[in-house]
């Protein structure tokens, strides 16, 4: 049946089943890591709210939920290093332990820009988990500790991720058909 939702995807990247499964993997390396402690998830929106939602309920710790959007891209589809706050954090962070968790890492900077943020508010610990990270596009050096997928360093949408705010709904990533891009082509 054509759903008009994935008509426009050209290729599935990363299926939703092994989607799922890395982030049970993920989500025990977590629980292990974070027994005992004072846990805070960081989401980075809007991108990461999928996958934020589906790794918290496979970590069976108490934790508590923060969320910051910024904004790094505006419609095109490579990143603009500039980075602006759209929402802050509602909690201090001080002596918490804090994990970012973020969808996707290409350049780098807007997960560089937050951790020297987040690091300012002096956490008892600071770490980054990412569903995926483009392979060789990263422009400063990153320490991962909970690192999804490594992917080819082209432009993908789903699982949280958008094209012009469109396609975060679909539960795999893909690579879109050319024509949904319209005239704002990626490069
Ligand atoms: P960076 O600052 O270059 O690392 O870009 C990170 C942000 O850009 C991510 O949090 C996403 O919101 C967005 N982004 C990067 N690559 C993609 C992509 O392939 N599809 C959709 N959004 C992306
Ligand atoms: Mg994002």
């Amino acid at each position: 049946m054509r759903d008009g939702l994935g008509d426009d995807i050209a290729e599935v990247l990363i299926s939703a089943d092994e989607i799922q499964h890395k982030i049970s993997t993920l989500a025990k390396e977590i629980t292990e890591d974070y027994r005992g402690r004072d846990l805070l998830l960081v989401g980075v929106l809007k991108g990461a709210f999928v996958f934020m939602s589906d790794l918290a309920r496979e970590i069976p710790l108490p934790l508590a939920f923060d969320f910051m959007a910024v904004s790094s891209y505006g419609s095109a589809t490579k990143s603009s290093g500039v980075v602006r706050i759209l929402k802050d954090l509602d909690y201090e962070i001080t002596d918490r332990h804090v994990l970012l968790v973020e969808d996707i890492i290409d350049s780098g900077l807007t997960i560089s820009y937050l951790l020297r943020y987040l690091e300012a508010r002096r956490p008892a610990s600071l770490e980054i988990c990412s569903l995926f990270w483009k392979k060789g596009e990263q422009a400063v050096p990153l320490d991962v500790k909970y690192p999804g997928f490594e992917i080819p360093p082209v432009f993908v949408v789903g699982y949280g991720l958008d094209y012009a705010e469109k396609y975060r709904n679909l539960p795999y990533i893909g690579v879109l058909k050319p024509a949904a891009y319209g005239a704002d082509s990626p490069s």
